[in-house]
């Protein structure tokens, strides 16, 4: 995909704030701290579009990002950090099912994963969402580059036990620093789009 524009186009904490036009959506979820705005920046080819950090509970809000004019990914909080209060996290919860249960112009949610770590009980139903309403269930693994290459069939293993994921060709290992397989989540993605 070649980039000519990404943008920030809107923050939201509800949807009364969601953009009103009708482009597709494409979400990035996953546990507090995986990678997933490290993602977006790596495949928009910017360094701090999408804000990060080392400490978890960076993305506290829903950021809508306008690639080329023509899509939009979105950057939600992560889930499953336990060191804000239990009523922060039920907000930011509550703050990613509105989004991803009413929201008409998502069409694939991708499910992001560090690489090394057991997928659990938050990533488990997070993905029998993701499968329920009918996604297709891709992973991307991030941080691939904290392990050896040796070691990625592995732990893609038990990724995909963990998670019920059909086919490991759905599970994509990738790093943001090393931006391994950056291709490969593009080709993914751009698969999605032509639907
Ligand atoms: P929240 O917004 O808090 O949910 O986190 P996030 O999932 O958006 O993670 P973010 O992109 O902010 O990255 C968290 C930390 O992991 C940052 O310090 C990143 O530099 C680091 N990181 C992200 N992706 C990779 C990767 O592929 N490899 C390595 N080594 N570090 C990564
Ligand atoms: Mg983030």
């Amino acid at each position: 995909m070649k980039i000519t524009s990404a943008e920030l186009q809107t923050i939201a904490v509800n949807k009364e704030k969601y953009p009103k036009d009708n482009l597709f959506e494409i979400a990035f979820a996953g546990k507090s701290n995986v990678g997933k705005s490290s993602l977006i920046n790596t495949l928009v080819n910017r360094k701090a579009l999408a804000r990060t950090s080392s400490r978890p509970g960076k993305t506290q809000t829903i950021n809508f990002y306008n690639i080329n004019k023509e899509f939009r990914f979105v950057d939600l909080p992560g889930y499953g950090y336990a060191r804000v209060s239990k009523k922060e996290q039920k907000k930011w919860a509550d703050m990613i099912e509105e989004y991803l249960h009413y929201r008409k112009n998502l069409i694939e949610v991708i499910h992001v994963i560090d690489i090394r770590h057991e997928p659990g009980e938050h990533d488990k139903s997070m993905y029998e969402w993701i499968k329920y309403y009918g996604f297709n269930g891709i992973v991307v693994a991030t941080k691939a580059d904290k392990i050896s290459r040796g070691q990625w069939e592995k732990h893609k293993n038990i990724i995909q036990n963990k998670l019920g994921v059909e086919n490991k060709k759905l599970i994509v290992p990738f790093s943001a620093q090393k931006r391994t397989n950056k291709d490969e989540v593009w080709k993914v993605i751009e698969e999605i789009l032509e639907v």
